[in-house]
């Protein structure tokens, strides 16, 4: 074998459980190539990434003896593990938000999310606030998130802080707004780029963390900001850039007029150079077959946040066609919109939207979505989503049997397919036994 052993001295973990990942996506027609399922599976991991993904009885006995015996081991038998879930758009300040009851988008966002954001000029509220979300995201079985801030540079710090404290692999920018919003949430163009500017030099590369532009959405963004974030985009490509796009039909109505001369929502972003590889969009509901095929060839990407589209009564993501139109779509919460920050609730409301577009998701294609789907929304599938070797090691560790209704469900399957869809419908964070980042347990009840 001329694969690398490793030796002792580096740090190892073993794990053995239900060993599910995938490696591509599986499509309306559950592709059976695209998954592994180790049934009694083990994840070899050293020093915090992927070395081994396969049946527990070949990677015991590839071990040699001296590693086991110094191996960190967890046992997690007949429970399901999975690469750490990833949320693909979600406002850390707006935890405080969550269930707030009010019309639709855009009184929503002046009644109640503003004021809230407005708070985050105090840093020891964000200090607090990013403590308590990034607690809540792990204890959730999120291991990684794309992360609004507020229009305050000092938000991003704080989330940075506590994401760095955990190494935890997160991206997150300030929110970049000049216009139709509280004079106090405001910045201007060049304030908003030096900000930017300044966020990047401090935080972007550093350990597993990465900056994303992040221009609220159109209506917020004087057309200076939109033109000075699409050419700080062109100048560095290894950022990410996220905004909100075609969530609701007032919001519609606004951009249209506001910018007169674009054709469409999406044409004002691909005007200013805010369409490309690594540009997250949160919601893509009320797109033409045409602005879809234009995302997909752009390399762009959209959130699907269900529980947010439900809660606000935006409408239902049509996840069939936008990924038959060759878009990557990943998860979200959305949360302040969104309910909660479960991904595994999320994902049984995903399966509820797509019922309303005759495409109903199944069990197997939805945990790709929850996974290795939003991991290449993010393009961030080099190095989490998987467990292929090298990876690194966030996962999941799911209880098939949480609730009694759970157990009783299970006692009535017969097939992993079958199982994975009764787990999306009924289970919620109640089933998150352990979240690992780098190999490491993080959070969860068990031992
Ligand atoms: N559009 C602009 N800002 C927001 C926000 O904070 N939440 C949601 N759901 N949509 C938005
Ligand atoms: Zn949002």
């Amino acid at each position: 074998m001329t694969q690398h052993q490793p030796t002792p001295a580096q740090a190892h973990v073993l794990v053995r459980g239900q060993i599910l990942h995938y490696l591509a996506d599986p499509g309306p027609g559950d592709d059976p190539s695209a998954w592994e399922f180790f049934d009694d599976g083990a994840l070899w991991i050293v020093d915090g990434r992927i070395h081994a993904a396969g049946p527990w009885s070949a990677i015991n006995a590839n071990m040699p003896p001296d590693v086991r015996r110094a191996a960190v081991f967890h046992d997690h038998r007949d429970r399901l593990v999975l690469p750490g879930l990833v949320d693909t758009h979600i406002h850390y300040p707006q935890a405080g938000v969550i269930g707030s009851f009010g019309r639709q988008l855009l009184d929503w966002l002046n009644d109640y999310t503003f004021p809230a954001e407005a708070r985050f000029a105090t840093y020891s509220v964000a200090e607090r606030t990013a403590e308590f979300v990034v607690e809540r995201l792990l204890a959730h079985g999120t291991t990684t998130a794309s992360v609004f801030a507020t229009v305050h540079a000092h938000s991003v710090d704080a989330f940075f802080e506590a994401a760095a404290a955990r190494k935890l692999r997160m991206l997150c920018g300030k929110v970049l707004m000049d216009r139709n919003c509280p004079d106090n949430l405001r910045d201007d163009a060049v304030s908003g780029r030096a900000d930017s500017q300044a966020l990047i030099e401090r935080w972007h590369g550093r350990e597993r963390l990465r900056y994303t532009l992040t221009p609220r959405f159109a209506p917020t963004s004087t057309p200076e900001q939109l033109q000075a974030v699409g050419e700080l985009f062109a100048a560095r490509p290894d950022l990410h850039l996220q905004t909100h796009l075609a969530e609701n039909p007032a919001e519609i109505a606004w951009v249209r007029e506001l910018f007169p001369e674009r054709s469409s929502y999406l044409d004002v972003y691909a005007h200013y150079g805010l369409l490309g590889p690594r540009s997250i969009y949160g919601h893509c509901i009320h797109l033409s077959p045409a602005e879809r095929r234009e995302m997909a060839a752009a390399g762009a990407a959209a959130a699907f946040c269900p529980t947010s589209n439900f809660f606000l009564g935006s409408g239902a993501f049509d996840y069939a066609a936008s990924t038959a139109a060759g878009l990557r779509v990943g998860l979200a919460t959305d949360v302040g919109g969104g309910t909660g920050f479960s991904l595994i609730r999320t994902l049984g409301q995903a399966y509820e939207a797509s019922q309303i577009h005759a495409a109903p998701l199944s069990g197997m294609r939805g945990w790709y979505l929850a996974t290795l789907g939003g991991a290449r929304a993010l393009y961030l599938d080099e190095h989490i989503g998987s467990f292929q070797p090298g990876r690194e090691a966030d996962f999941v560790v799911l209880d098939w049997a949480a609730t009694p209704e759970l157990a009783w469900r299970m006692d009535n399957t017969r097939t992993l397919a079958e199982r994975l869809f009764a787990l999306m419908i009924l289970g919620d964070e109640r089933c998150v036994r352990a979240t690992h980042v780098l190999g490491e347990k993080v959070a969860g009840t068990s031992a």
